[in-house]
């Protein structure tokens, strides 16, 4: 067991929090809150605490100087301060003197925010490659760390990892409410069903490897499925495909065929927009020039049975191209069909957690991980160094 924020007083403490504030940009602006709203309940309690709250995170990546405006967390700094009701002081710097006044002027129960993390990468990658000197820099300037960045829990920067080995650390609510959740998949009521989805299987391997043994059945959906279908001799017209890898799935169809389903029939069309037109058909009947966008409705109602009497349902990646309206079909039906009854449902990060915000349903589950590499890595079976970094209790 890790340490957590409330194994410290924090009454008049510097009290330096890791958040994951790397929200989606569109000209500018914010399109999606949820990472930002994710970290409330732990700056909340900070301030409860009379903490002098100072929060670093990364925003974007930033590998040349035309990166830095394009990623200036200032923008997250506004909207911070609106979820909080109160004034968050912004640093559009990541080091020197203006950082340390900064830091001195803060009064107990006030909040500030650091300028972008990886605003240091620009100079030698210092953040991305845990720079020594930085993670001790950053160390100064508080008494206690607390990691609450679960987004970023698989990398070893300088401001999770590297802070974390100069000051008593813990990790935040939404860290430990991560952990919590995932956690329930290790020894889950079964039967427990993986459903796996998105574009390419090369970004799953890990996870299929690792769930497929635990799971009692695995439904495969999305443009992956096609790779699937086509190492099983089946026709997927022009459908994408992921050559590299079809000799992994027919490994895994061979060893664990009676765990999985594969789709029956698809939505099939001659290119993913809205407008072309559109229809439902059997694989068989797939024509060369057409591409499969989402499943039909005879897999859909195979979904359905397996679903039912499933008591433990992980969920990673769309089942056909939902930002499509026309596509979204699947996606949204499954997802009506596992908030309808009592089940512990867990969407394991990334893009099932955007679909299911956009469908209405992310805040209808069990667990809507605030993760995207972070989660697949987790369901990889692999250690995460941002919370490995943490002490133990
Ligand atoms: C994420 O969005 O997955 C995390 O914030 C980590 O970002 P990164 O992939 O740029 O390291």
């Amino acid at each position: 067991m890790k340490k957590t924020i409330r194994d410290y007083d924090l009454n008049g403490k510097r009290v330096l929090i890791r958040c994951d504030f790397n929200v989606p940009l569109k000209d500018g602006k914010i399109i999606d809150d949820t990472r930002i709203r994710a970290s409330l309940e732990t700056i909340q309690y900070a301030i409860q605490e009379n903490a002098k709250v100072i929060l670093f995170s990364h925003l974007g990546r930033v590998k040349e100087k035309a990166d830095l405006a394009k990623n200036d967390l200032r923008v997250v700094s506004v909207r911070l301060s609106e979820l909080l009701n109160k004034k968050v002081a912004f640093v559009d710097e990541t080091r020197g003197e203006k950082v340390q006044e900064a830091v001195q002027n803060l009064q107990d129960g006030d909040v500030l925010l650091i300028q972008n993390t990886r605003y240091e990468d620009l100079d030698g990658k210092k953040e991305s490659s845990n720079d020594q000197e930085l993670g001790e820099y950053w160390a100064s300037l508080g008494d206690i760390f607390i990691n609450d960045a679960f987004g970023t829990a698989h990398r070893a920067h300088a401001s999770n990892v590297g802070i974390a080995s100069h000051l008593p650390s813990g990790v935040g609510f939404l860290i430990e409410k991560e952990l919590k959740a995932l956690s329930l998949l290790e020894n889950p009521k079964r039967p427990f069903t993986v459903i796996m989805g998105g574009s390419k299987v090369e970004d799953k391997i890990g996870v299929i490897e690792n769930l497929i043994t635990k799971a009692d059945f695995l439904i495969i959906g999305g443009a992956m499925a096609f790779t699937f279908l086509k190492a099983d001799g089946r026709n997927i017209g022009s459908s994408l495909l992921d050559s590299q890898n079809i000799d992994f799935c027919k490994k895994i169809l061979a060893q664990y065929r009676d765990k999985i389903l594969l789709p029956k029939d698809v939505e099939v069309a001659l290119e993913l927009s809205e407008g072309t037109p559109h229809h439902t058909c059997l694989l068989r009947d797939i024509q060369e020039n057409e591409m499969g966008l989402d499943l039909g409705p005879q897999t859909i109602e195979e979904i359905r049975k397996i679903l039912k009497d499933s008591q433990t349902v992980l969920w990673n990646g769309p089942l056909g191209a939902y930002e499509v309206d026309s596509y979204k079909v699947a996606t949204e039906e499954v997802l009506k069909i596992l908030t309808s009854e009592e089940k512990c449902v867990i969407l394991g990060g990334g893009d099932i957690v955007a679909a299911a915000s956009k469908l209405g349903y992310a805040d209808k589950v069990t667990h809507a991980s605030t993760g995207g590499g972070a989660t697949l890595e987790y369901l990889e079976g692999k250690k995460l160094p941002g919370i490995e970094c943490i002490e133990n209790q």
